[in-house]
């Protein structure tokens, strides 16, 4: 019983935590975490985190079933599957009325989009991109994740954190905090093409404890994701309400690819100062990019996972956290068939969307010289748009349908990609 409050005020942020180290399973499994479930149960409402398994439309669906009883705890809230590790229901309940501040930055990602790396640029632009700064601190006590974290006082921790906030979260815009959603800070978005993300969350399914290190063999996952099964929802929902979601908050929201950070990680870096109002001098450019290149990345220990004050978060015999962290690595795992499958599921979310989507590494790096971004300022999609007016209402009621897929013009166009991202090479002609 002592296991639960001791482990947890373990935390502590420097490296060496001398504390006792944190495990999921006992955490999971103590007695005083089967009471409060059964206290949650009896006193369960309307509109709370449900355990997923309860869900009587998993009945008619075997797949779906299958993917949820292999997440250990799996819950909903509001539709969403979520991991049962980690994610405290109470914290989810209390996000509506989260207070976001103006200084906060926030960066959304679908789980394996770059979510780390963009975390370690955004801390490094925040200390003007002095290494030594950020060398002896775990990632995560400086990047705050909002809805994963300690089972108790995880909002009272975020509360008491001082400014400026740097936090992250996966959670798909219906869930995120309503202030957030009012774009208050300043949110990167970050996309991956969903061929990359499909097999990187495969692998991240097999090393991670709080997802079930499942055995599932390749196909058999990539069902589960094009059905939109896996944990945080479907990959189109995501990204498409964030794409509508920045198109309508230009000045707030920067839509950034993982692919971008890949082929021009110094100019994507220029560009982020900039859109947090923190230029940089070039010789910080340069060390930011160096620390955040893939080598660099993979063997430190302040962010590749291998020292973490949970011991049994990841069993990285099954696969590391940084694993290959290439464009392109899909087609090792797609077939064709599988990968044709994926266009023609591709075709039909996204036909609504100006949003496209890159696959291929050549495609990509042709984009990327012509125009200077990847995706969003292809030519021939400048004509399908129009205007994208700013969501200033009231968000009650009916906000999220706002940010429903849809093309919007030439100007917002404009507005979003050449104002608010002043480096794009592309003239407009
Ligand atoms: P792979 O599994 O394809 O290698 P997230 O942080 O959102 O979980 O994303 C993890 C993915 O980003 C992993 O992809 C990881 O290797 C990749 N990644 C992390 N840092 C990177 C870097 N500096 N350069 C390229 N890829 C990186």
């Amino acid at each position: 019983m002592q296991l639960l409050p001791s482990a947890i005020t373990s935390y502590n942020h420097s490296v060496g935590f001398s504390g006792k180290m944190l495990s999921l399973k006992l955490l999971y499994n103590s007695p005083l975490a089967t009471l409060l479930k059964g206290w949650r149960k009896a006193n369960m409402k309307e509109d709370v985190v449900k355990p997923a398994l309860e869900d009587p439309t998993l009945e008619d669906d075997p797949l779906r079933r299958e993917y949820v009883e292999s997440i250990p705890e799996a819950q909903t809230f509001r539709g969403v599957l979520l991991q049962g590790y980690l994610v405290p229901p109470t914290v989810l309940e209390g996000l509506d009325d989260f207070e976001i501040r103006d200084d906060d930055v926030f960066i959304i990602t679908y789980p394996k989009s770059g979510t780390t790396w963009t975390e370690e640029i955004v801390s490094l632009i925040y200390q003007g991109g002095d290494v030594k700064r950020v060398e002896k601190e775990l990632l995560v006590y400086r990047v705050h994740h909002l809805e994963v974290g300690r089972p108790f006082g995880h909002l009272r921790y975020l509360r008491k954190v001082k400014s400026p906030r740097l936090m992250a979260t996966h959670l798909p815009l219906p869930l995120i905090p309503r202030q957030l959603r009012q774009s208050k800070c300043k949110i990167i978005y970050v996309m991956r093409n969903p061929k990359d993300t499909a097999v990187s969350y495969y692998h991240h399914h097999k090393m991670s404890t709080f997802l079930g290190n499942t055995s599932a063999a390749w196909d058999k996952f990539l069902e589960h994701f094009m059905a939109g099964h896996l944990v945080y929802g479907s990959w189109f929902d995501h990204v498409l309400s964030y794409w509508e979601f920045c198109k309508q908050h230009p000045s707030n929201v920067f839509f950034l690819s993982y692919e971008e950070l890949k082929l021009d990680l110094p100019g994507m870096v220029v560009r982020l100062s900039e859109f947090l109002n923190r230029p940089l001098a070039p010789e910080a450019v340069d060390a930011i990019v160096r620390h955040c290149n893939f080598e660099s990345m993979k063997t430190n220990k302040m962010v590749n996972r291998e020292v973490l004050p949970i011991t049994d978060l990841f069993d990285m015999t099954k696969s590391k956290f940084m694993r290959k962290g290439i464009i392109g690595d899909w087609k090792n795992y797609f077939t064709e068939s599988q990968s044709e499958a994926f266009d023609r599921l591709c075709n039909s979310h996204m036909s609504g969307s100006d949003l496209r989507l890159v696959f291929e590494p050549e495609d990509a790096e042709n984009l990327f010289t012509t125009f200077g971004r990847i995706i969003y300022n292809h030519p021939e999609r400048t004509q399908e748009i129009e205007v994208a007016t700013e969501v200033t209402e009231d968000y009650e009621g009916d906000e999220l349908s706002a940010y429903e897929p849809r093309n919007c013009g030439p100007q917002a166009f404009f507005q979003i990609y050449l104002q608010s991202d002043p480096l794009t090479l592309y003239s407009g002609d």
